[in-house]
C-alpha cells in the first residue's frame, strides 16, 4: 500500500475556482472508484481576494507550506473579472501573476510541458485536412532565460529613462531541457509503436526516424544563447541517433506551426519563446479551453510540480459558469499520470480521466454547454 499522495489546490482568480471545482468533483469520483490514496487541501491564496484582505497575494511562508505537498493544482491567476464591473479589485499583472513564477523558480520546475494534439471533437481552426494529425509536445524551458527577472529602471518617469531586462542562459539548464526533449521524443515513439501508430521524420541519407526534436532559437539575432543552444543540441543529439533533429528560428516556427504543424513532434524552446509558441499551439489543438500544461521538477521528488492549464483567469466570462473545464481536466489527468510514477493506481486513474474527457470532447465538443454540464457529463463516464 502506497502512502497518501497530497495535493495543494489553489483555485486562484477568475474562472480558476469554476474549473477547479470540476477537477475536484472528478478527483472525488476517481478516488471512490479506484480506491486512491489521495487527499487535497484547498488554499484561498494566491488570489486577488487574499490580497484585498491581507495586502499580499499569498502569505510570506506560502512556498514553505506548499512544499509539503506532492503536487499543486492551480486554476488561474490574474484579473478576477467580471470585466463589466469597473469597481472590481484589480492588481497589476506583475503582482497578481508573480506567484506563478515564484513557484516555478522556488520548486525548480524547470520543464513546462504543453502538449498540442487535435483530438476528435475539438475545434479545428486550420482548414487543411492534415490538421487532424497535429500531435506535438512543446517543451518550454521554465527556470531561466528571458524570465529571470533581472534588470531595472533608471531615471524612472523622465525622458531619459532606461529600462534593462536581462536574459540569462546557463549551459546546465540548456543541457537538461534538451536532454529531456530527446527522452520525451523516444517515449512518444515507444507509445506510438505500442498503439500500432507510426510517424516518420526524414534525416540525411534518405533515412527516417520515428520521432523528432525541433529546437527553436532566434540565433540569427540573439546569437550568444542561440549558438549555445545549437551546440548543446548537436552534442546531445549524438546520444539519440534514433531521433531526427531539426532547428527553427522562432519567427519561422510560428509560420510553420500554422502552415504545417503536423510536421512537428517534440519542440524545445526557451522560456519566452515557448510561452508565445504555446498560445499558438493551444489554438492548433482546439483553443485555450482544451490546452493542458504542467510545470515539472523531474529530478527532485521533494519539490512539488505544479499543474495549471495554459489559459488565464478569463475575466470576460468569469463568474458566469461558462468556462470550459476541459483544459483543467486534461491537466488534472496529467497530474495523476505524473504522480502515478510511484503509484500504479494513480497512473490508471490519470488514463481513465483522460479517456473520459477525450470521449466527452469527441461526442459533445461542438455543443455549447456550461461548466457544470461538461463536468457532469465527464463524471458520469467515471462512475
Ligand atoms: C503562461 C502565462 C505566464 C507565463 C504569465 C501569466 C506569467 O502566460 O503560463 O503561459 O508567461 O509564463
Ligand atoms: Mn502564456
Amino acid at each position: 500500500m502506497s502512502e497518501t499522495t497530497r495535493i495543494a489546490v489553489t483555485p486562484g482568480d477568475g474562472i480558476g475556482p469554476e474549473v477547479v471545482a470540476e477537477s475536484i468533483r472528478c478527483l472525488e469520483a476517481l478516488r471512490e472508484r479506484h480506491g486512491l490514496a489521495l487527499e487535497w487541501t484547498r488554499f484561498p491564496w494566491p488570489s486577488h481576494a487574499w490580497h484585498q484582505q491581507h495586502g499580499e497575494v499569498m502569505p510570506d511562508d506560502a512556498l514553505q507550506q506548499l512544499r509539503a505537498f506532492d503536487a499543486i493544482l492551480l486554476g488561474a491567476l490574474g484579473d478576477p473579472g467580471p470585466m463589466d464591473d469597473p469597481d472590481r479589485y484589480l492588481l497589476s499583472d506583475s503582482v497578481s501573476l508573480a506567484p506563478l513564477l515564484q513557484m516555478r523558480k522556488g520548486f525548480d520546475q524547470w520543464v513546462c510541458e504543453r502538449p498540442a494534439r487535435l483530438l476528435p471533437g475539438a475545434r479545428q481552426f486550420l482548414a487543411d485536412e492534415r490538421a487532424k494529425d497535429i500531435d506535438m509536445l512543446v517543451i518550454r524551458e521554465n527556470s531561466e532565460g528571458e524570465y529571470v527577472g533581472q534588470g531595472g529602471r533608471l531615471r524612472q518617469g523622465t525622458a531619459e529613462e532606461v529600462a534593462t531586462q536581462m536574459e540569462v542562459f546557463t549551459r546546465r539548464a540548456t543541457d537538461r531541457i534538451i536532454r529531456y526533449g530527446f527522452e520525451q521524443a523516444r517515449k512518444r515513439a515507444e507509445t506510438r509503436a505500442a498503439e500500432g501508430k507510426q510517424r516518420s521524420f526524414s534525416i540525411l541519407g534518405g533515412k527516417t526516424c520515428e520521432s523528432q526534436v525541433c529546437i527553436v532559437t532566434k540565433r540569427n539575432a540573439l546569437r550568444y544563447w542561440g549558438d549555445m543552444y545549437s551546440e548543446a543540441f548537436a552534442e546531445i543529439a549524438k546520444e539519440y541517433p534514433d531521433v531526427a533533429t531539426h532547428h527553427e528560428l522562432v519567427d519561422a516556427a510560428c509560420m510553420k506551426f500554422v502552415q504545417c504543424p503536423w510536421h512537428f513532434d517534440v519542440v524545445v524552446a526557451s522560456n519566452l519563446q515557448g510561452d508565445i509558441l504555446t498560445d499558438l499551439a493551444a489554438v492548433l489543438s482546439g483553443g485555450m479551453g482544451v490546452a493542458p500544461s504542467c510545470n515539472l521538477n523531474p529530478d527532485n521528488p521533494d519539490m512539488p510540480s505544479m499543474f495549471e492549464p495554459t489559459h488565464g483567469s478569463a475575466p470576460d466570462i468569469a463568474g458566469q459558469g461558462l468556462a470550459d473545464p476541459t483544459a483543467m481536466l486534461f491537466t488534472t489527468a496529467r497530474m495523476l499520470d505524473w504522480l502515478g510514477r510511484s503509484d500504479d493506481k494513480l497512473k490508471t486513474a490519470g488514463q481513465v480521466l483522460f479517456d473520459a474527457v477525450a470521449a466527452d470532447l469527441a461526442e459533445n465538443g461542438s455543443t455549447r454547454r456550461d461548466t457544470r454540464a461538461i463536468g457532469d457529463a465527464i463524471i458520469a463516464r467515471l462512475k
